[in-house]
């Protein structure tokens, strides 16, 4: 089979009989090999690179007042440094402290002074606590927020992009490619059915990954985001027993649960000025706001599609459904999370389980026929597809 260079007009060099074509085609094999291996490597290195600072434009001044920010200068705190507390990095984990950002982004346009009151001046129970054993001067504190003006600008440092499902994706594909080369060109592998399969499976791999990214497109489950005031419902619910009902206060009668306003908050924190957890710093975003006349830019988790309707008057007074049913248990989450994927089957899936609250229930006064055959024995219990829980029209306009 092994033909050599000569055989196919190619000047040979002496003795040496060179499997022409194979060699070339490795050639080109490992070169595509290659290609495919080192595109995420560089995507990698690139995210790197945009994602690192700029360190060489610091002065001596702004350098110094980073290595004090980081506690990386000898027998400045007994304990903790600004940047244990208050983190440079976006992170996924809840955190009560303000991040550095934040108390960069507030005292930016204030004088010098009330920053230097801020850290060496605490007021209020969380301040004396976590605000002690600084053993800083004032012109140490000065060159601080000489680093965290600079900060601001650059804002907190960015996770690294997840590239495990890019990564995977491209090597199934390089796979794929050499399976084509091998059958078209290459002809090395003699069990042929191994091919087949490897190509089948790769293929359909690359496939399911697709889908996963396209569906998670619409849906959110685990949704997280951070809040613009670190809200706890923990807090709230859990630790000062205050109704779901009397925040979201439309939740029995309307579609909508709906989010508190600014004015309901306040029935409370214009007493309530600290926390437990924050301190002073949350609440004060709140005060700011509703003296200000600002609207909290509350982030929205769940979300329908605008072509589903749902209810929750429906559900909560009608179909005595719990919040924590759909919801999971919110009063245990200093951030709310979306616990269910909110798709089509979710709903239908509980319609179809779901017993109806059909009796001693006005509503249901109207299911004449349904009534009729509950009273003849002819069935036991009545589910919300019966009523009509899985019809297209109920959900969709
Ligand atoms: C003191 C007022 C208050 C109480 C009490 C309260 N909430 Fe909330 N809730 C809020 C605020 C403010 C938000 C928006 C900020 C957030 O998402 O944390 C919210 C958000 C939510 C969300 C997410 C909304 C979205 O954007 O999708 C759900 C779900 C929710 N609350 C359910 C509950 C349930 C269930 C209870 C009772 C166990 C409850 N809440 C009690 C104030 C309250
Ligand atoms: C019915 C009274 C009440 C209402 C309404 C209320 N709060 Fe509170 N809030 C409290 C109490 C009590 C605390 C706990 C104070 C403590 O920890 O000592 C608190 C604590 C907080 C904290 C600090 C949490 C901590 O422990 O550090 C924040 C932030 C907060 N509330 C924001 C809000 C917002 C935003 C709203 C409106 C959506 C709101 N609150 C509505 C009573 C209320
Ligand atoms: C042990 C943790 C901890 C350390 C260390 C720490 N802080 Fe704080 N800092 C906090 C907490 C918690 C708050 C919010 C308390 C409050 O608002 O009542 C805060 C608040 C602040 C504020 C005021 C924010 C506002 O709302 O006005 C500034 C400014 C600040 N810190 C700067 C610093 C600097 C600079 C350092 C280092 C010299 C430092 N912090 C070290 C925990 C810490
Ligand atoms: C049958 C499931 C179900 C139950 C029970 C339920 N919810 Fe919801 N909730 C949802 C869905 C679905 C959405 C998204 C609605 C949308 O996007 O239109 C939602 C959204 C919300 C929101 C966001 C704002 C809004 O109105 O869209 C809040 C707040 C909320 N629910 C609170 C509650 C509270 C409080 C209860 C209990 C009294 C409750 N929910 C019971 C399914 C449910
Ligand atoms: C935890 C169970 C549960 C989930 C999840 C649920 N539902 Fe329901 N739903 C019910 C029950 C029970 C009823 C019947 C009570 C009633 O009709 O009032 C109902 C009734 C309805 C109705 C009224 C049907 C009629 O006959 O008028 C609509 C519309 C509806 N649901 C939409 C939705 C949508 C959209 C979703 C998903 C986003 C959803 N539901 C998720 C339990 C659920
Ligand atoms: C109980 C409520 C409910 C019923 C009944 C229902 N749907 Fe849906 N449907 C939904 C929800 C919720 C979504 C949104 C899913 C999402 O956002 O991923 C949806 C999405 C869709 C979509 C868009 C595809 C997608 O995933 O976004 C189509 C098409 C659709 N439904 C068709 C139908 C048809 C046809 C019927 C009748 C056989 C029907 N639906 C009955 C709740 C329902």
């Amino acid at each position: 089979m092994i033909k050599s260079c000569q055989q196919h007009g190619f000047p040979g060099r002496g003795t040496t009989i060179l499997p022409c074509i194979q060699k070339s085609g490795n050639r080109i094999l490992i070169f595509i090999l290659f290609f495919f291996f080192m595109l995420p490597v560089n995507i990698v290195i690139a995210a790197d690179e945009s994602g690192g600072d700029n360190e060489n434009h610091y002065s001596p001044g702004l350098k110094r007042g980073e290595r004090l920010f980081y506690g990386l200068i000898e027998g400045k705190f007994q304990g903790n440094a600004c940047g244990d507390c208050h983190n440079t990095m976006e992170i996924d984990t809840f955190n009560w402290n303000p991040n550095a950002w934040e108390i960069a982004h507030k005292y930016k346009d204030r004088s010098v002074e009330e920053f230097q009151k801020a850290v060496l001046n605490p007021t209020g129970r969380t301040m004396s606590v976590t605000h002690t054993s600084f053993n800083l001067n004032e012109a140490e504190v000065e060159l601080i927020k000489k680093y965290l003006d600079h900060f601001e600008e650059q804002g907190l440092t960015k996770q690294k992009p997840i590239i495990n499902k890019i990564l995977l994706f491209l090597l199934l594909g390089a796979l794929l490619t050499w399976i084509v080369l091998e059958v078209l060109f290459l002809k090395k592998v003699r069990r042929k059915w191994i091919l087949g399969v490897l190509f089948i499976g790769a293929l359909g791999w690359q496939i399911q990954l697709l889908l996963d990214a396209g569906i998670a497109l619409g849906r959110q489950e685990n949704y997280e985001p951070d809040q613009p005031i670190k809200f706890s419902h923990w807090v709230h619910v859990t630790d000062n027993h205050i109704d779901c009902n009397y925040c979201h206060h439309t939740v029995e009668h309307s579609k909508s649960a709906g989010i508190p306003e600014t004015e309901l908050c306040m029935n409370c924190h214009i007493i309530v000025r600290e926390g437990t957890y924050s301190g002073r710093h949350e609440i004060n975003k709140l005060v700011n706001a509703y003296e200000n006349g600002d609207p909290i830019e509350w982030i929205r988790i769940h979300n329908l599609q605008d072509h589903v309707f749902f209810s929750h008057a429906q559900h909560v007074a009608v179909g005595k459904i719990e919040c924590r049913t759909c919801h999971g248990p919110i009063e245990n989450m200093h951030r709310v999370k979306q616990v269910t994927d909110l798709s089509m089957g979710w709903c239908i899936n509980c319609h179809r389980d779901t017993e109806v609250q059909f009796f001693e229930n006005d509503f249901y006064d109207k299911y004449e026929a349904l009534h009729r055959a509950v009273k003849a024995g002819e069935i036991e219990r009545v589910t919300a597809e019966q009523v009509g829980g899985t019809e297209c029209s109920k959900c969709h306009y």
